[in-house]
């Protein structure tokens, strides 16, 4: 006996027809982000009067004034760059830097003396150098009070 197979026809097979882009505004379109700053801390104006010359220079919040100052050819005095041997003197005119890490008394900084080796601006400062002479006797004179 003879089997017969009926099969159903399915509805026609049609391949889907490939959408055209869907145009977009250009106002709507993503955009990547932009860049990001590694640091949002900016740098810093300062201005040094050093033996009859005004130098203005550009110091980043994490470079001292002597370094950048050094770096930019000026021929200032310094030795131990720590803070320490005081032959970096200066008188902040104007301005703000952090001298933390250095050895002044509270009392000559809050008079305006600085050491540009461990002076870090805070603010656009205006700074002269001074003898060595005239932060010892400061310092001395403070230290009497
Ligand atoms: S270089 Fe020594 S205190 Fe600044």
């Amino acid at each position: 006996m003879a089997t017969t197979l009926h099969f159903n026809t399915s509805p026609p097979f049609t391949l889907p027809t490939p959408k055209a882009p869907t145009p977009t505004l250009p106002h709507l379109r993503l955009r990547p982000p932009p860049p990001r700053r590694l640091s949002l801390a900016r740098s810093h104006k300062v201005v040094i009067e050093h033996e009859g010359k005004t130098t203005e220079l550009e110091v980043e919040p994490d470079e001292t004034i002597l370094s950048k100052a050094l770096d930019s050819g000026m021929d200032v005095p310094h030795d131990c760059k720590l803070g320490v041997c005081m032959t970096c003197p200066a008188r902040l005119i104007g301005g703000t830097v952090d001298q933390s890490e250095g050895m002044l008394s509270d009392d000559v900084v809050e008079r305006g003396y600085a050491l540009l080796c461990v002076s870090y601006p805070r603010s656009d400062c205006r700074i002269q150098t001074i003898p060595e002479e005239e932060l010892l006797s400061m310092q001395l004179a403070t230290a009497n009070d």
